[in-house]
């Protein structure tokens, strides 16, 4: 595949997601034309990456490195304070820029460093999980989590560019693939495409195709007046079970494939309230198992616990909120009724 820029169209904050085999080699170029008057850069990258052979980025300028931990630990805002501190002894100014490399906690977390120093500076993202790829890097969303909830300290703050680099896909486990499926499933099913369409596509045609859909959607709705929330599609029960997770639960389950539960779960919760027939779970269970996805819930969840999860999550504006397919297609779904969803959980395996 030959690159590909797409857009997201943000008036003068508008950027290009450049998506092709060895792309990070383009950001030296992005950061000339996008922030001409930049001196320094400061890459923060995690202790696991910066050592890869790949990961040396020539960004044309005089550059440090920092480093984070790896993963979630990542996401906390002490590192938040502690990155800002670095840049003010590095002296770096409003004109300088910060590179992220990495996958999402590393995007997320140096996002929100950058949007936060100094009222805000400039940040190139270059993705290197396919989560990070066709989600989490796009869109300008960056935060960190607090011990009640994932991301609930943030700030949308959009780069100067995203760089997905292919090539760096080739560097990740089978596991952290199918983290990242689980978003473009996600996908699949909010553009309607069917098994035969996803079967058709190359694995490179998906992930381009899953960056244009959100490109698209950040470009209409940037602050998730209304469209983007359709972005949460499956995340409802998601992140209640990453908030489990993260409130020492013992589970091991990443964020797409939380996803993938939460899409299985939207499905069933959409027929039981009359939106969806069986042939649209199937639709479901069928993208899910194409992708390899399991779309069943970890043993021994409690069903009030992760009820009591969904109720603070953020995006719920205190109240139960879903993305649900239905008749007009899919839509934010507020104000449920506890205890429907609470009997659903519990009919899909949550332990009552
Ligand atoms: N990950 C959902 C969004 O960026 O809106």
């Amino acid at each position: 595949m030959s690159v590909v820029r797409i857009p997201v169209e943000l008036g003068e904050r508008s950027y290009d997601v450049i998506v092709g085999r060895g792309v990070r080699s383009e950001l030296a170029s992005v950061i000339r034309d996008r922030a001409p008057k930049a001196l320094r850069a400061v890459v923060v990258s995690s202790e696991a990456l910066v050592s890869m052979p790949w990961a040396e980025l020539e960004t044309g300028l005089s550059t440090t490195v920092l480093t984070v931990p790896d993963g979630e630990a990542a996401k906390v805002a002490t590192q938040v304070e502690r990155l800002c501190t670095e840049f003010s002894r590095l002296e770096l100014s409003r004109h300088d820029v910060i590179v992220s490399l990495g996958g999402g906690s590393v995007t997320d977390l140096a996002g929100f460093a950058a949007a936060v120093y100094l009222r805000g500076i400039a940040v190139v993202h270059v993705a290197t999980s396919l989560v990070a790829q066709v989600d989490a890097a796009v869109g300008g969303k960056t935060g960190v989590n607090l011990a009640t909830g994932k991301n609930l300290m943030g700030a949308f703050h959009q780069p100067l560019a995203v760089l997905c680099d292919l090539e760096l896909l080739e560097t990740l486990s089978p596991r952290e693939i199918q983290d990242g499926r689980g978003e473009i499933v996600k996908c699949c099913l909010l553009t309607g495409m069917s098994l035969g369409d996803i079967d058709a596509a190359t694995s490179d045609q998906l992930i381009t195709m899953a960056i244009s859909y959100k490109c698209s959607i950040v470009g209409a709705d940037e602050r998730e007046g209304g469209l983007r929330a359709l972005l949460n599609y499956g995340h409802t029960l998601a992140h209640a079970i990453e908030a489990l997770q993260l409130d020492g639960e013992d589970l091991d389950i990443r964020h797409g494939e939380a996803v993938a539960v939460g899409l299985a779960f939207a499905a069933r919760l959409a027929r039981r309230l009359g939106r969806l027939d069986n042939a649209g779970v199937q639709r479901h269970d069928d993208a899910l198992a194409f992708f390899g996805l399991s779309g069943s819930l970890p043993a021994g969840l409690s069903a009030i616990r992760l009820l009591e999860a969904m109720g603070r999550d953020k995006k719920a504006h205190h109240n139960l909120t879903f993305v649900l397919a239905g008749e007009n297609g899919y839509e934010t779904v507020s104000d449920l009724n506890p205890e429907v969803v609470l009997s659903e959980l519990v009919n899909f395996g949550g332990v009552a």
